[in-house]
């Protein structure tokens, strides 16, 4: 993935650096306008995120802002059946056939991530308790949402 990542950024030259790490323990040098995260986030243990949300504060500038998408636990087992089936009726419409690996691997996790995901609401909980204001979730769709948060100007 970094090497991917390294080929479809070349034009960013000296100002890209790639580090690779477990997000759920690695402590990040320097200090950062945003940071970004795509779908990474649930598979750190639970006991863990808490401690991540403070670090990423810690790294973000007065100002600076977090942005993260990622895969949630329903609210209830009830809606996490009907977001199953939304899903998968969803795939069908596109035409979007389920490999046989994947298939498995989601007969045997229930949950994004095999149970390392939690509910929206706990991140919310994180980012508010680290410290970040104005946060909240931007955009969701099904068991996928997008949540924000700002590190205040004058702390
Ligand atoms: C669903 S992929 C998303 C990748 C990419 N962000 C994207 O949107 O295409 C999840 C990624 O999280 C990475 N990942 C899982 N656990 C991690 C951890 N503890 N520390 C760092 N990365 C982790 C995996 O290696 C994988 O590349």
């Amino acid at each position: 993935m970094l090497a991917r990542a390294r080929a479809k950024l070349a034009d960013a030259g000296a100002r890209l650096q790639l580090h690779q790490g477990d997000i759920s323990q690695v402590t990040f040098d320097g200090s950062f306008d945003a940071v970004i995260s795509a779908i990474a986030v649930h598979h750190v243990p639970p006991p863990d995120k808490p401690g991540l949300f403070q670090r990423l504060y810690d790294v973000l500038r007065p100002s600076g802002v977090l942005v993260l998408g990622d895969a949630f636990q329903a609210a209830t087992p009830a809606l996490s059946e009907r977001y199953r089936d939304l899903s998968k009726a969803w795939l069908e419409r596109e035409g979007i056939v389920e490999t046989p690996v994947y298939t498995a691997y989601r007969s045997r996790n229930s949950q994004p991530s095999g149970g390392s995901s939690t509910h929206l609401q706990a991140y919310l909980q994180w980012m508010e308790e680290a410290g970040f204001h104005n946060v909240d979730c931007v955009w969701k769709y099904l068991s996928r949402a997008v949540v924000y948060g700002e590190r205040p100007q004058s702390q």
